[in-house]
């Protein structure tokens, strides 16, 4: 029963997602696996390298093969949770580019989903995941949210059972305020 909890905002200090995964891990009080996206990001890839993680390529080349290891590092990662825990920073009305490498990493056909007659079936194993969306101003879950809704879809691709929203907007406004209205959405959730 483990929990995997990634962080993606680039801010190490004053981050209101990283102060509200925080709570949240502390409130799961199970064992926690962390990967900080922006402390330690995923290296830049080719096109060609990119193509062949995607398509699980037996190629042999140096490159490929660290992209590759890296891939079923973030896999086996999150195949070994019960729980997810995302804090996501909107930046321009969608995920840190981190994120998003962290994505393309990880939902390989055959690793994480498989297309079955009903489209794609997930095979993650992961029971729950809770997303953390903190923005400067735009709504959680409006139009102009491109965050908090692909990741909820990545996560459905993967076969994650359940996903609950933590809504952190607005942080332009008074930091604290936000911070403790996230915490009661943890509370009602978990209590
Ligand atoms: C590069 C960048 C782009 C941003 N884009 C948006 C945006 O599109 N909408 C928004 O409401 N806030 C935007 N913000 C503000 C952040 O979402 C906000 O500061 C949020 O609290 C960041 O998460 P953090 O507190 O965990 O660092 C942006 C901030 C940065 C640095």
């Amino acid at each position: 029963m483990t929990v995997l909890r990634i962080d993606s905002s680039a801010r190490f200090e004053g981050s209101n997602s990283r102060q509200i995964t925080d709570y949240l891990v502390e409130r799961l009080g199970q064992e926690v696996v962390s990967r900080d996206l922006a402390a330690t990001p995923p290296p830049s890839i080719s096109a060609e390298d990119l193509l062949a993680v995607h398509g699980s390529s037996s190629d042999q080349r140096d490159s490929l093969s660290a992209h590759l290891a890296l891939s079923e590092q973030y896999i086996t990662e999150v195949k070994s949770a019960d729980t997810l825990v995302f804090g996501v920073s909107m930046y321009n009305f969608t995920v840190p580019a981190v994120l998003k490498q962290w994505v393309d990493y990880v939902l390989r056909v055959g690793h994480t989903f498989q297309y079955g007659a009903n489209g794609p079936q997930g095979l993650s194993g992961v029971k729950r995941a809770f997303i953390v969306t903190a923005t400067g101003g735009t709504p959680v879950g409006g139009d102009m949210d491109f965050a908090s809704g692909y990741l909820e879809l990545i996560l459905k691709v993967i076969g994650v059972e359940q996903v609950f929203h933590i809504d952190a907007s607005g942080s332009k406004g008074e930091p604290e305020k936000i911070i403790a209205a996230a915490q009661q959405q943890i509370d009602q959730l978990l209590d």
